[in-house]
């Protein structure tokens, strides 16, 4: 979808007016954008039946971004970035995200977080990481998500290249931009060869945990597999080593990848050894 400039500037005036107000009041928006009452009340209804704007009419009248419309402002900034140069299909669509395929000079992924909606709980009490949300009296949805790809870019930053996960390249509001991966999600294959795979998920886990960090999240729906290999993807609500759940965490992760190997190819490991094997623990150690 393409704005005209004063639809860009409105919707811009929106994002803004949100850090203060649920439900943006036409004055703060006006103040924001320097333009007339009129047009910005017409600028507002087109962004309305656009869909990607939402008035609600209470004591006043306000306005709210819709996720299409914050998508299209991430959309913006990676273009003006150069991170991307055209959009392409849905190629995923998650829990809380909807991911699509994007051209810069080579093929792309952009993750489009929508956590607020759902998970506000579990990132309102992950905050104590993002020192900046404190300033922000009016924790919307907008932010939840925005905090959730910063979450998720940095911490890539710090796995990639070590832990084969997708390519880091770039985050903007609630959006993330990574490689390509290979391959089909592991829930949706039939393995030829498990336990290489089962080994290779498992390396991957150290590696992470030798970083400092444990997925948490670790299913047969976040390893994306393929001929080549395997690649862990969906890191937003990782935890680190060292941390009050760290060890609840690192054994949930593990125990879900030795559940899906048992039942689909009766492939049997002990949880403590593997545990340990992932900790660095040798065998005959006490943990
Ligand atoms: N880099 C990528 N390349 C190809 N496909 C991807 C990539 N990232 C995600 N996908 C696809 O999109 C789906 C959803 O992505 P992901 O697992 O990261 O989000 P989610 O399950 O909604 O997670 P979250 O817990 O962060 O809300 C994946 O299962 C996968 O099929
Ligand atoms: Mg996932």
């Amino acid at each position: 979808m393409s704005l005209l400039p004063n639809e860009k500037k409105v919707l811009r005036g929106v994002e803004e007016g949100m850090k203060r107000h649920e439900w943006v009041p036409v004055e703060d928006i006006e103040a924001f954008v320097h333009l007339g009452r009129k047009e910005v009340e017409y600028r507002l209804n087109r962004l309305v039946e656009m869909n990607i704007v939402e008035r609600y009419i209470q004591s006043y009248v306000g306005y709210q971004l819709k996720f299409d419309g914050y998508d299209i402002l991430a959309i913006e900034g990676f273009v003006k970035r150069e991170t991307i140069g055209a959009l392409g299909e849905v190629i995923g669509v998650g829990k809380e995200s909807v991911v699509l395929a994007a051209m810069s000079h080579r093929p792309v992924a952009i993750k489009f977080h929508r956590e607020g909606r759902t998970s506000f709980k579990h990132v309102k009490r992950s905050r104590q990481h993002l020192i900046d949300v404190e300033k922000i009296e009016n924790f919307s949805w907008l932010y939840a998500a925005m905090l959730a790809a910063k979450r998720e870019f940095e911490v890539m930053k710090v796995l990639y290249p070590a832990v084969s996960i997708p390519e880091p390249i770039d985050q903007n509001r609630h959006a993330v931009v990574m490689s390509v991966v290979k391959g089909v999600e592991m829930v949706k294959a039939t393995l030829v060869e498990p336990e290489w795979y089962l080994d290779g998920i498992l390396e991957q886990v150290k590696k992470a945990y030798d970083l400092g960090i444990i997925h948490s999240d670790l299913s047969e729906h976040n390893v994306m597999v393929s001929d080549e290999g395997l690649t862990i993807i969906d890191w937003p609500q990782y935890v680190t080593v060292g941390s009050k759940t760290a060890d609840e965490m690192l054994e949930r992760d593990v125990k879900n990848v030795l559940v899906h190997f048992e039942k689909k190819y009766r492939l049997k490991r002990d949880l403590q050894s593997t545990i340990n094997y992932v900790k660095g623990i040798a065998a005959g150690q006490p943990s």
